[in-house]
């Protein structure tokens, strides 16, 4: 596997992002995830992403699990902020709201979440901590002090921000060096390349591509919303909802002729067409599969032509990237 840099520090090009795993995209299977962990690192897919909400906490025990036997050879990211454990939050007036997300980054909170991870991964330290998402009640300045004092204390190596427009980069940067930001980017979410991804290379802050395959649609393995599973987020998903996922498929087709030219999959293209973009550029695609580790991994050695990338651009994707409450908190 090539390598690529966050903050000095060589990883996998191609990460892993171990959400699914344990929410959002359909029932999890434990065994074969801690497989799928154990074989990204015989594969240099020493990248994993994970954050305190992903099931609630499950997500980092499951890893923690795995890292009993790896921890050294793991570049291990998780995210605090969006909050799963009403019982940790100092926002008692959101906790006792409908608000539909609840997201805290005061530094109270911050100081509960590092050591309730760190007990789940079992580990003393984390290398990447992300703010999951902005916390417009406490200044950027606040929220990143506090997390620069948990590198002080050694349980974190390195400070990431999810989801945040450059402005908010930049007043952080200021407080402490950030690593990487990690932000939908895809095909078919290329709206960061006019405002983060510029701050970002002006910074040498790594980007980390989350949802890289467009949440599994850009692989063309679905072909309706009948494929996934009753509790799969995606059925409520504007991108693949109100008639928005047939009208995407015609970026599905675009893709699936590049990979049909190059005797590869859909996914690979997609990945391809990632790390294109720079050197900086890191995905991360999530699966708990080993046949789909394996075929998203072997995309690092994929190559694609500008021909083949420049007809992948100018096509407008229907539907949003979040719902209507989601989409408040992103870029921020
Ligand atoms: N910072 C944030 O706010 C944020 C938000 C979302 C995600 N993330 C991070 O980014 C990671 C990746 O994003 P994501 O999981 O949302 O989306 P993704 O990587 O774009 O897509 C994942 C989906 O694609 C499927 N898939 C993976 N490889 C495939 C292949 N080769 N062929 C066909 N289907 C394939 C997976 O299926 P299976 O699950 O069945 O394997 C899963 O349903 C997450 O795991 C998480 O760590 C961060």
């Amino acid at each position: 596997m090539t390598q690529r840099e966050i903050a000095g520090r060589k990883v996998g090009a191609i990460g892993l992002g171990c959400m699914g795993m344990s929410f959002a995209y359909g029932p999890s299977d434990e065994a074969e995830s801690l497989r799928v962990l154990e074989r990204s690192l015989e594969l240099g897919c020493d990248h994993w992403d994970t954050a305190d909400m992903y099931g609630a906490g499950d997500n980092e025990l499951l890893l923690g699990k795995a890292l009993k036997t790896c921890r050294d050879r793991v570049f291990l990211a998780t995210k605090f902020a969006n909050v799963f454990d009403r019982s940790l939050t100092s926002h008692r007036d959101l906790v006792s709201s409908m608000a539909p997300m609840i997201v805290d980054a005061t530094p109270a909170y911050i100081n509960k979440c590092i050591d309730k991870s760190l007990e789940r991964l079992d580990t003393d330290h984390v290398d990447l901590y992300y703010l999951h998402r902005v916390d417009d009640r406490v200044p950027i300045e606040e929220t990143v002090g506090a997390m620069a004092r948990l590198v002080e204390q050694g349980k974190v190596k390195h400070l990431g921000l999810s989801e945040v427009g450059p402005d908010t980069l930049r007043r952080a940067h200021k407080v402490h060096p950030i690593a990487a930001v990690q932000m939908e980017y895809s095909i078919w979410a290329r709206d960061i390349e006019h405002d983060t991804i510029p701050a970002a290379r002006e910074l040498g802050v790594a980007v980390v591509a989350y949802s890289p395959l467009g949440r599994g649609f850009l692989t063309g393995a679905y072909g309706s919303l009948d494929d996934f599973d009753k509790g799969d987020v995606r059925r409520n998903h504007p991108r693949f909802t109100d008639g928005n996922f047939e009208k995407n498929k015609e970026i599905v087709r675009r893709i699936d002729q590049i990979a049909q030219a190059h005797g590869t999959e859909s996914s690979q293209v997609a990945l391809a067409w990632l790390l294109a973009q720079g050197e900086d550029v890191l995905p991360i695609p999530g699966t708990k599969r080993l046949k789909w580790l394996e075929q998203n991994i072997a995309a690092d050695g994929q190559r694609l032509d500008a021909a083949e990338l420049a007809s992948l651009d100018g096509f407008t994707t229907s539907g949003d990237r979040y719902n209507a409450a989601g989409m408040a908190f992103v870029k921020r």
